[in-house]
């Protein structure tokens, strides 16, 4: 075929692992204290009833690691009228004359409804997911519409400046949006309206489980024996549409949904948007620490888009057929791994770097369970080469090897570079032929740093990352090679 019309290469997408036929059972869903925060009645969770909350009575909880609700008793935040007079000033200019009439006489007070019944939906207080706390939080679809009801009318307390006690947690009260009046946020506002159509009309029955986690123990890099992974890699289609069922990347900001509930309108963003269920992190997920990452299952999509950043525009709703898992969860996996910034391209080959960005993409992708074959495929691609000005060819090398070591394939969505594609396809199956480990891989980044990169003084190095491993691991292997093939015969 012509190069040209070739999308995709390496192992075709069908071969990679999905959820839920490459999961196992779970265990039965409990609320664990200290580990997992169940806000809803296990023993009552049907199919298609919408789950019951736990306990019966709000129970409050003001204080230091807890959310603090609209409906404390404690909350003496006043609900300004003008927060609602802006809402419905910045709504009326946004929709279309039919759908503002829907808007005013029913979706908005639908909304200030949902809003009003957190005291009795989220009855369970919310534990805040601090700094090197390994917990996870599970809430019924309903519970989470409440919560973000509540964050559209920016009723959350001690939420609208940053220089209070949540100064290191991301936005949640969503006042920023209603500022300014530029097409992107229009467009954001459709996409968020969408979804509270949706919810209002229909509740969802799922639930949605928030888990953060902290690597603990970082593996050895230098000494792994592991072997690479499958890869897929392809010029065409997304994360979101072509990765379901994949563990899927968000590239994300250190604060979860970046500039979502402002002006952000990028990967991260993008996918909040569309499953706005995600936004809810942003009200208990402290600032990630290097070590960390957020994984969020059971999120639903609710609406399409087009374009991307500066072009961005909502699509219309979106009908989610995703399969649920045992405990009534959208098969949708999402983690939150948040890259470095770069600034200067050489910074991103320093050894601490590298240990760092290998140290967080794996401990996104390493699973709960030792066995490989249940462990889904990752779905990722330019992480940290957008707005974070990585390079796309160590970045997509990186997360090969964090991928390797959690045994899990990557299925690699390039966003329409098609040099990337053969680039990385051509590098993964020169790594494979030459048996090359996770652990050879890393000491030859170290070397291209060493060797390369070291005494550059800025400047970009003269030998590309990839042209070096090719040159070293062809220097280095050829007599080996050799001495094996004489040795066998
Ligand atoms: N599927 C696959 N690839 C994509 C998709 C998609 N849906 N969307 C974008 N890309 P960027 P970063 C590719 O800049 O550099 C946010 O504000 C596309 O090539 O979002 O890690 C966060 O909150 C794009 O250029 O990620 C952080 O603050 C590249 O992925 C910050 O941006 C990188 O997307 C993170 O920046």
């Amino acid at each position: 075929p012509n190069p040209s019309e070739v999308s995709w290469l390496g192992t075709p997408i069908s071969e990679l692992k999905r959820m839920p036929e490459c999961g196992e059972p779970l265990p039965p869903l409990k609320n664990v204290p200290g580990h997992h925060t169940v806000m809803i009645r296990t023993d009552l969770l049907q199919k298609d009833k919408v789950p019951v909350p736990y306990p019966t009575r709000f129970q409050d909880a003001w204080d230091d690691v807890h959310v603090k609700m609209p409906c404390s008793s404690r909350n003496l935040f006043p609900i300004e009228d003008e927060v609602k007079a802006q809402v419905s000033l910045v709504l009326s200019k946004v929709l279309e004359p039919d759908a503002a009439e829907h808007l005013f006489e029913s979706l908005l007070p639908d909304m200030v409804q949902l809003a009003l019944r957190a005291s009795e939906l989220c009855t369970k207080p919310i534990p805040l997911l601090k700094a090197g706390m390994n917990h996870s939080i599970t809430m019924s679809q309903e519970q989470v519409a409440s919560l973000l009801a509540n964050a559209f009318f920016c009723t959350f307390p001690r939420r609208n400046s940053r220089k209070t006690e949540y100064s290191n947690y991301p936005d949640i009260n969503f006042f920023r949006l209603f500022e300014g009046s530029s097409a992107k946020k229009t467009e954001k506002l459709k996409t968020l309206m969408c979804y509270f159509k949706s919810v209002t009309e229909k509740m969802p029955t799922g639930l949605v489980t928030f888990t953060r986690k902290s690597l603990n123990k970082p593996p050895n890099w230098k000494s792994s024996q592991t072997p690479l992974t499958k890869l897929h890699i392809t010029c065409e289609g997304t994360i979101e549409e072509d990765g379901y069922g994949m563990l899927q990347v968000d590239f994300a900001n250190r604060f979860v949904g970046g500039g979502v509930t402002g002006s952000g309108l990028v990967q991260e963003e993008i996918r909040f948007l569309i499953n706005p269920e995600l936004i809810v992190s942003r009200l208990f997920t402290e600032a990630l620490d290097h070590n960390e990452c957020l994984i969020i299952t059971g999120t639903q999509q609710y609406s399409k888009y087009k374009g991307y950043a500066q072009t961005y525009q909502w699509g219309g709703s979106r009908l989610d057929t995703t399969p649920s898992d045992g405990w009534q969860r959208r098969c949708t996996t999402i983690v939150a791994i948040d890259a470095l910034q770069f600034r200067n391209f050489l910074e991103q080959f320093h050894p601490d770097r590298l240990n760092r960005e290998l140290n967080k993409a794996y401990c996104g992708f390493a699973g709960p369970e030792e066995k490989s074959q249940n462990l889904a495929a990752v779905a990722t691609g330019n992480w940290g080469c957008g707005v974070f000005g990585g390079d796309k060819r160590l970045k997509a090398l990186l997360q090969m090897l964090a991928a390797a070591e959690a045994g899990r394939d990557v299925a690699y969505f390039t966003f329409g570079d098609s040099q990337l594609m053969t680039d990385v396809h051509n590098m993964h199956s020169f790594l494979i032929q030459k048996n090359i480990s996770v652990g050879k891989a890393y000491d030859l980044l170290g070397q291209y740093y060493s060797s390369e990169c070291k005494n550059c003084l800025g400047r970009r190095p003269d030998v590309s990352l990839y042209s070096f491993i090719y040159q070293q691991v062809n220097s280095s292997l050829a007599p080996d090679d050799s001495n094996i093939g004489s040795a066998r015969q």
